[in-house]
């Protein structure tokens, strides 16, 4: 991709000479520029939004913006940077930041880049043509760099959309198949259960069907739940609240740590605290399962950081299996051997519904998934 990107803004070792030498020249300016685009974002009511933490996250974003301005004169601009400004690009695609903002935006920095150049006395005609032909190369790559980003998500959203509705068609077709037999069997389950009260055997027996008859429907409901789009019920949710329910609802096997901390300093959030406690059932049922047999331990941690309430849900399990990293929130993916693989595909439907994420990072030991949410 940097290779086709820089063959066409017709790149050369002469516009990375041009650059490294325009940098100790314009690096004085760098404060000052990084200031107005900030400035620019939040005079602008629009853009503003996009800046959720408020003064602090600012603070924060002209670090990064100033070490992002170094780079960009300094390189080398190898597939470590490409790989460096495409995850920016990601971090814009997943707080959902218009495409149109970023021309206006990398117009303020072309603007304010080229003007401290021309003012540069040191730089003969010919230097400032060449260094101007360098600048305006590096920040169209940067734009097609980050544009691209949107593509990326845009073409993975779309495949997922795909997948989700051929499966779900499938699934919602053999889900409401399977509920008429089901339904039998309970009704004849029923009847049964009063012929065979005094036959022990047979007792244990029916029993056991009727459990595995509560699993199978369970697994429907789990489909259904899935691929019907429920539309979210949005009211001010306390999140402390879903999580306990979520915590007393799973089933705690003995010798378990379960640690909670933190969820008291989350914040109050618009949502559907039905689908928020189900997303979180899930994931610390499956933390749960997933922990260490010899000394289980899970813990439910929550923080609120750059205006999103981060939940993590962490066991000191095995960890997730790298061959399926990739595809773990795909629908059916499973390594446990009860399991549908459904759970997770959940949790980030009803993340995503809340305009949030859920993420997987691994821990030292076990695993580790993050939920965030906007804080309205
Ligand atoms: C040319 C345009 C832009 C450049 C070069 C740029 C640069 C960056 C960089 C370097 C980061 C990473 C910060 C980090 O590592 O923590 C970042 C993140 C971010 N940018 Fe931009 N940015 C641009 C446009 C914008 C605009 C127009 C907005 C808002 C209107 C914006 C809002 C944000 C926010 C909110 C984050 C933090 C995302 C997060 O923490 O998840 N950016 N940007």
């Amino acid at each position: 991709m940097l290779t086709e990107l820089k063959r066409y803004v017709d790149w050369s070792t002469a516009d990375e000479a041009a650059l490294r030498t325009l940098y100790p020249l314009l690096k004085p300016r760098f404060p000052e520029i990084v200031t107005i685009f900030y400035d620019r974002i939040l005079e602008h009511e629009e853009a503003r939004a996009a800046l959720v933490g408020g003064e602090s996250q600012v603070g924060h974003l002209k670090v990064t913006m100033t070490q992002w301005l170094e780079a960009l004169f300094s390189g080398p601009w190898d597939d470590a940077y490409y790989e460096q400004r495409a995850r920016i690009g990601r971090m814009h695609v997943r707080i959902a930041l218009p495409q149109h903002y970023m021309f206006a935006a990398m117009n303020v920095l072309r603007r304010e880049l080229d003007t401290t150049l021309s003012e540069q006395a040191s730089l003969s005609g010919s230097e400032r043509t060449t260094a101007r032909t360098a600048l305006g190369r590096i920040l169209d790559l940067e734009l097609a760099i980050m544009l691209h980003t949107y593509r990326e998500d845009l073409l993975a959203q779309r495949a997922r959309a795909e997948r989700l509705a051929t499966f779900g068609q499938m699934a919602a077709s053999i889900g409401h198949e399977l509920r008429n037999p089901l339904g039998v069997i309970e009704t004849s389950l029923f009847l049964l259960r009063s012929r065979v009260q005094n036959d022990e055997r047979a007792n244990r027996q029916v029993e056991r069907i009727g459990q595995q008859v509560g699993i199978a429907s369970g697994i429907i409901t789990g489909l259904l739940e899935l691929v019907r789009d429920k539309p979210l019920t949005k009211e001010e949710v306390r999140l402390d609240q879903v999580i306990e329910n979520a915590v007393a609802l799973v089933q705690k096997p003995l010798g378990l740590n379960l640690h909670v901390e933190g969820i008291d300093t989350l914040p109050r959030i618009l949502g559907d605290a039905g689908q928020l406690r189900q997303a979180f059932t899930n994931l610390i049922e499956n933390a749960i399962q997933a922990a260490a047999t010899d000394a289980p331990a899970v813990w439910v941690v929550g923080t609120v950081v750059d205006g999103r309430a981060l939940i993590s849900v962490e066991d000191n399990g095995a960890g997730v299996d790298a061959s399926i990293l990739s595809r773990l929130f795909e629908p059916l993916i499973t390594t446990k051997s009860s399991g549908t693989g459904l759970g997770l595909s959940l949790v980030q439907r009803i993340a995503e519904r809340h305009g949030g994420t859920v993420e997987y990072a691994p821990r030292e030991r076990g695993a580790r998934f993050v939920v965030a949410l906007p804080i309205a």
